[in-house]
């Protein structure tokens, strides 16, 4: 190994003590086998074929062929990269119209495109608090809010899960201590697929004068009756809840977004430093996210779809005995508690040929490790009986049923 400069010997000691506790604890991370086609219902991993039960790509978006179609025009056309950020060379005429699709889909007055859902997090919490301000955030939000938040430098109190009441207990106690406030929320939770009590939160900030942010990646594509989210299902569009989401799960995509206030979305322009300093998303991917839109627009039976494989699915492994959480989403979590017993249960099942992550901490709380197992709206019958029965024979295996 090359060490560079005197504290190189120092370094190497360190990364491999704390390599060791990972393995130590179970936490060490591998990337897995590498996909060797799409990520859709079927494809192949090691070799292998098997059906996957794990992505994002909820609606099969991502090899539809009109936004394959899209994304290969768009290179034509446009090239592959977009050169500059958005405030140099890097804003072509797609960007802009696919902001504007985006704040019709979702009823807002104007959007602002980021490079990835992480991105969007840490631009708009970062913008819209800081020293001196307070954020409620839920105990169970994506990784990329808790690290807007951190990057923020507001205070943060974070809430229990769901839990509306301790929303307002901390507001009480807090609220006039501070100059801003911002309550944070999954729209769907990603790791448990639940949904954020939208319409309890809205009323606490508008009561307590609080900003509403709500963070719809697992939601888009997937929640409200054209898929517009967490907001369309509740209907509470027109209240001044500000709506971030991600291109990169239902719609097949890559990159993030916010939409809300055209004001709002002018003051990200100039203040979302994840927005400033960062390269335009690249021409296929706008173009490709742009076609899933429509996609989404002229078939909305993928959504229905979606669902019913979901509730199959449920069903069938509820009716089996094992653990699993309701879900009104396309996650359904199955706990297993045990890391080790995850690992194995998820290794039994991909030697059925069913491929399911299993999640571990720090991705969850300790002590519920699970099986996150999502569905796409492609899976047909017999995938999902493949998958039950792959389960029947996995979890009796592990000795979880
Ligand atoms: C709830 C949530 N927010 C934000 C993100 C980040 O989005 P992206 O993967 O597009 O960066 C993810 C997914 O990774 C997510 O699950």
């Amino acid at each position: 190994m090359i060490i560079y400069g005197t504290g190189g010997i120092d370094l190497v000691d360190f990364l491999e003590k704390e390599l060791e506790l990972l393995k130590e604890s179970r936490l060490y991370r591998q990337l897995p086998g590498p996909l060797e086609g799409p990520a859709g219902r079927r494809t192949r991993i090691n070799g292998q074929e098997v059906v996957l039960f794990s992505s994002n790509n909820y609606l099969g978006l991502a090899h539809h062929p009109r936004v394959k179609a899209a994304a290969v025009e768009a290179v034509e056309r446009w090239g592959t990269g977009s050169g500059g950020s958005r405030l140099t060379t890097g804003n072509f005429v797609l960007h802009r119209r696919l902001e504007e699709r985006i704040a019709r889909f979702k009823g807002t007055e104007d959007a602002i495109v980021f490079s990835s859902g992480y991105l969007a997090n840490l631009g708009v919490i970062s913008a819209l608090v800081g020293r001196g301000d307070l954020v409620l955030s839920d105990e169970l939000n994506h990784a990329s809010i808790i690290d807007g938040c951190r990057l923020s430098r507001a205070t943060v109190k974070v809430f229990r899960h769901r839990d509306v009441a301790h929303v307002r207990d901390i507001l009480l106690a807090e609220r006039n201590s501070y100059r801003r406030c911002l309550i944070v929320t999954d729209g769907v939770f990603s790791m448990d697929g639940d949904i954020a009590p939208l319409p309890q939160l809205l009323q606490l900030a508008e009561e307590f004068q609080v900003l509403l942010i709500v963070d719809d990646a697992h939601a888009t594509g997937v929640l409200g009756k054209r898929g517009a989210g967490t907001v369309e299902h509740f209907g509470l569009e027109g209240q001044g809840i500000i709506q971030m989401g991600t291109l990169s799960k239902a719609l097949g995509s890559e990159g993030g977004y916010v939409a809300g206030d055209a004001i709002l979305i002018d003051y990200l322009r100039n203040r979302a430093r994840s927005f400033i300093f960062s390269t335009a998303p690249s021409p296929p991917v706008v173009a490709a996210a742009m076609a899933a839109l429509d996609v989404l627009e002229e078939e909305p039976c993928l959504i229905d779809q979606l669902h019913a494989n979901a509730c199959q699915l449920y069903r069938g492994l509820k009716e089996m005995g094992f653990e699993v959480l309701p879900t009104e989403s396309a996650i359904i979590p199955l706990m297993v508690g045990e890391t080790r017993r995850a690992l194995t249960l998820s290794a039994a099942l991909a030697e059925k040929g069913v491929f399911v992550t299993a999640i571990r901490p720090p991705t969850v709380p300790e002590g519920t490790s699970r099986l996150r197992i999502t569905v796409m709206a492609t899976h047909k019958p017999e995938d999902i009986q493949r998958a039950l029965e792959a389960f029947l024979w996995a979890g009796k295996r592990v000795g979880l049923i």
